[in-house]
This record gives structure tokens, sequence and C-alpha cells, in this order.
């Protein structure tokens, strides 16, 4: 028994050594080095002569614009390239930094595939490769970076779905933004394992199917930003009973229907709720109204019926409301012309008519756009015309 004890020891022990003893006969600085001259070779494109200049081969590479050593291990720890103009691919070799903890090198002009060698990075805590112009699939290894909390690839062209992978098992995660690339099929089921997630943008993809109600009971999630993609199906009813922390909620340009459940007053500290250009029908919950911290409302083009409900005038930190598409027929609510934080008001094809209060800027001192088209007024436009200072307005009879 304790012999056996002792041979599983020792034999964990030297597995052990081997693995952290090999890695360490492996990769030093010098091989640091290596990687990030291979990297240097796969740049093209260098506007700001930065190759030249400040990645001299003769200074050490701790000297290197953007890049950062760890003066305990001397060994590279964080790459900061962002916004350097290069353009080119990325070499594999940058996976030999295993020290690495922080790589960035957004708004560049990167192409091709994010190489599999980058799996090797284990220390990995934030990755952006936004605004560049990476293709292939989101890569499913990401999920397999015990570290990692921060994943950013949004503005590439990244295609394929959204690998479940990387989704299973990542409980340190906290930001996932994947917006504006060309992702398909449905949002996994498993995003709901993203137990610490607060930040998820995935807008301006074509991502189909329903939203997993899942996402509904990530207790962290702060921001939830999923304009312009295809999505269907209907909100559940306890919609923000699972998400109280919720500040931003952005569902426009879908395909979802069904009725706005009024239990999203659960939703307190929501800034951002914009449900614009889909087809949600029933009437504006008039619950909305018991969001104090709303900055901005936008409903545009649904299906509802009725008006704007009159609590929407207890929004008081309300600056841009924007309901199109109403079949709202008569004046303007009179209540809107006293909300004073308001700096944009658009209110389209409503069906609305009448004429439009005298004293319009007393009240709205912060306005700059007002925008009326496409609705029936009559009689006030020279009126405006007179009195307008830094306002846009738009008013046709369209
Ligand atoms: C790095 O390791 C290689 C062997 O893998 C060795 O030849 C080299 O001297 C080491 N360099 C430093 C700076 O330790
Ligand atoms: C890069 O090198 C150039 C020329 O030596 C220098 O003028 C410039 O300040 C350096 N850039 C940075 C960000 O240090
Ligand atoms: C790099 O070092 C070599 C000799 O060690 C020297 O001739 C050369 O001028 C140096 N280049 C720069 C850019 O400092
Ligand atoms: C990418 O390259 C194009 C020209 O090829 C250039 O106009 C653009 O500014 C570059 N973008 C970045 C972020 O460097
Ligand atoms: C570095 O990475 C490249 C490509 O992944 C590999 O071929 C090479 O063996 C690695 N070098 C070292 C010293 O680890
Ligand atoms: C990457 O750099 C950009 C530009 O400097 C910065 O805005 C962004 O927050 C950085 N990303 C991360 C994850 O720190
Ligand atoms: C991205 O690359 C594709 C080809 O791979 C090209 O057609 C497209 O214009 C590029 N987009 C940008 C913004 O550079
Ligand atoms: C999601 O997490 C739960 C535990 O929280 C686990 O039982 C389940 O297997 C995970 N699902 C996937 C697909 O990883
Ligand atoms: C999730 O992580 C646990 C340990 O943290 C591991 O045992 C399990 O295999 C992982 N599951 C998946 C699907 O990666
Ligand atoms: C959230 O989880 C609770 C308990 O697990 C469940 O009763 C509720 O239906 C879930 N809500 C959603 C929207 O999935
Ligand atoms: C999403 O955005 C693209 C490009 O901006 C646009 O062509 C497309 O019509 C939008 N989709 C929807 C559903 O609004
Ligand atoms: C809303 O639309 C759904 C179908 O999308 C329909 O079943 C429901 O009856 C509609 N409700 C109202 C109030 O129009």
């Amino acid at each position: 028994m304790n012999k056996l004890f002792f041979f599983v020891t020792v034999a964990v022990l030297s597995i052990n050594c081997l693995a952290v003893c090999s890695a360490r006969m492996v990769h030093n600085l010098t091989t640091d080095q290596e990687a990030l001259v291979d990297f240097k070779t796969r740049i093209i494109s260098d506007p700001y002569n930065i190759l030249v200049n400040n990645w001299s081969t003769n200074a050490s590479i701790c000297n290197w614009i953007g890049v950062s050593c760890s003066r305990k291990w001397q060994r590279v720890t964080a790459l900061d390239f962002s916004n350097f103009g290069f353009s080119g691919t990325i070499a594999p070799h940058l996976g030999n930094l295993t020290f690495l903890g922080y790589l960035n090198i957004s708004s560049n002009n990167f192409t091709g595939i994010i190489p599999l060698e980058l799996s090797h990075l284990r220390r990995l805590k934030e990755i952006d490769m936004g605004s560049n112009n990476f293709t292939g699939v989101v890569p499913p290894w990401l999920g397999t970076i015990p570290e990692l909390r921060h994943i950013l690839l949004d503005k590439n062209s990244f295609s394929g779905s959204i690998p479940t992978s990387l989704l299973h098992n990542n409980s340190k995660l906290q930001t996932l933004q994947l917006a504006y690339n060309f992702l398909n099929g449905n949002i996994p089921q498993e995003i709901r394992n993203l137990s610490s997630l607060e930040y998820l943008n995935l807008q301006y993809n074509m991502l189909t199917g329903s939203i997993p109600f899942g996402i509904f009971n990530m207790s962290s999630l702060r921001e939830l930003h999923l304009t312009n993609n295809s999505l269907s199906g209907w909100l559940p009813n306890d919609i923000c009973d699972g998400i109280p922390e919720l500040t931003v909620f952005s569902l426009s340009r879908n395909q979802l229907s069904g009725q706005i459940p009024s239990t999203i007053y659960n939703c307190r500290y929501l800034e951002v709720l914009s449900l614009s250009h889909n087809h949600f029908n029933g009437s504006i919950p008039s619950a909305i109204g018991s969001l104090n911290m709303l900055q901005q409302l936008s409903l545009g083009s649904n299906n509802f019926i009725g008006g704007i409900p009159l609590e929407i005038g207890n929004l008081s930190n309300l600056e841009k409301l924007s309901v199109s598409g109403l079949s709202q027929i008569g004046p303007i609510p009179s209540f809107i012309f006293n909300m004073s934080t308001l700096k944009l008001i658009q209110l389209v094809d409503n069906d609305m008519s009448g004429s439009l209060p005298v004293d319009i800027y007393l009240n709205l001192p912060k306005l700059v756009i007002l925008d009326l088209h496409s609705n029936q007024f009559t009689g006030f436009i020279a009126f405006l015309e007179a009195r307008s200072h830094a306002m846009l307005i738009y008013i046709s009879h369209d």
C-alpha cells in the first residue's frame, strides 16, 4: 500500500517534471525572440515604419514597441499591436510565446485564419483580434484555454456557426464579442454554461432560430446585443427574472414575434432597450415606464396596436425616443414635450396629425433631432423653421 503510494507519487512528480522541465528547456526568451522575428517576417505592410524604427533586431524584444516582458521570468507576457497599421498573416510561431497573457492586434489589416498553434497559449486571459479581416471559423479551441476572460473577434470575416466547444466549460469568460462577421446557424443552447459572462455581442451576423431561453438565466449578464440577425420566435414570460443586472438589451432588426412581456420591469438597470424592426405585437407595455434608468428606447417598426403609453412620460433620464410605424391616430401625446432630457425624438410614419405645441423648445432644451416625417401634421412648418436653432428637423407630408 505504502509502496504503491510512493510509486504513484514519484510517477506523478516525474510526469509533472517532464511537462514543466521540458517546457522550460524548449521555451525561453530566445525562442520568444524567434517567434516574434517570424511574426515580423509575415507583416507585408507597415505604414508607420514600426518594423524598422521600433523593432530593431539588435535590441531585446522586450524593448520593442508593443511588447511587454515579465521581469522575473524574462518571457513575453503581453503583445499590444493594436492600430499599428499592419497587414499580413499571423505566424503560427506566436504559439511559442507560452507566457503570453494578453494579445491585442485589433484594428489592423491581418488576413487568413487564426493558426491552431495559438491554442498552446495556455496562460492567455485576453485575446482581441477585432477589426481585421480574418477568415475561417471562430477557433473552437478558444474553449480549451482555462484562464480566458475576454474574447473579441468582432469586425472580421469569420463564417460558419458559433462553435459549441467555445461554450462548454468556459466558466471564467466575461466578454464574448463576435459582432460584424458572417456567422450563421443557431445560438447554441450551451451558451448558458458561460456562467460569468457579462458582455455578449453577436450583432450584425446571420444567426437564425430562436434565442435560447437559457440566455435569460445568465445572471451575470450586463449587455446583450443581438441586433441585425435573423432570429425568430418569442421572448419568455419571465424575461428579466434571471438577468436583473442587464443594462443593454438590443434585439432590433430580427424577426422576433409575440408580445413584450410586462416583466421587462424587472430589468430595472436598463439604459438601452432596442426592439425595433421585429414583428412584436400586442400593445407597448406600460411597465417600460418604470425603467427609470432608461436613456434610449427604440420600439419602431413592429406590429404594436394602440399608442405610446402615458407611463413613458415618467422616464426621467430618457435621451432618445424612437417609436415608428404605430397606428396612433391623433396628435402627438403631449407628455413627450415635457420630457426635458430628450435629445432625439423620432416618431415617423405613425398616422399622427394636428399641430405641435407653441412652446416646444421651452421644455425640450436638449433636443437636437426631431424627426416626424410621414405623418399627417398640418400648418406649423413655417413656425418651426423660424424658431429652429441647433436642431435637425425632418417633417415632410409624404
Ligand atoms: C534558450 O534555450 C536554448 C535551448 O533550448 C539554449 O540553447 C539557449 O541558450 C537558451 N537561451 C537563454 C537566453 O537562456
Ligand atoms: C519609434 O521609433 C521612432 C524612430 O526612432 C521614434 O521617433 C518613435 O517615437 C518610436 N515610436 C514609439 C511609439 O516609441
Ligand atoms: C546592430 O548591430 C550591428 C553590430 O552589432 C551594427 O553594425 C548595426 O549598426 C546595429 N544596427 C542598429 C539599427 O543599431
Ligand atoms: C487597411 O488597409 C487599407 C488599404 O489597403 C487602408 O485604407 C486601411 O486604413 C487599413 N486599415 C487599418 C485599420 O489599418
Ligand atoms: C515554434 O513554433 C513553430 C511553429 O509552430 C515550430 O515549428 C517550432 O518548432 C517552435 N520552436 C520552438 C523553439 O519551440
Ligand atoms: C485593444 O486595443 C484597443 C485599442 O487600443 C482597445 O480599445 C481595446 O480595449 C483593447 N482590447 C482589450 C481586450 O484590452
Ligand atoms: C477582406 O478580405 C476579402 C477577401 O478575403 C476581401 O474581399 C474583402 O474586401 C476584405 N475586406 C476588407 C474590409 O478589407
Ligand atoms: C454545462 O454545465 C453543467 C454544469 O454547470 C454541466 O453539467 C454540463 O455538462 C455543461 N454542458 C456542457 C455542454 O458542457
Ligand atoms: C470541463 O472542465 C473540467 C475540469 O475543470 C473537466 O474535467 C471536463 O472534462 C471539462 N469538460 C469539457 C467538456 O471540456
Ligand atoms: C431560469 O431558471 C429557473 C430555475 O432554474 C427556471 O424556473 C426558469 O424557467 C428559467 N428561466 C428561463 C427564462 O429559462
Ligand atoms: C443587417 O445589416 C446589413 C448590412 O448593414 C443589411 O444589409 C441587412 O439588411 C441587415 N439585416 C436586417 C435584418 O436588417
Ligand atoms: C401576436 O402574434 C402571434 C403570432 O406571431 C399570434 O399568435 C398572437 O395571437 C398575436 N397576438 C396579438 C395580440 O395580436
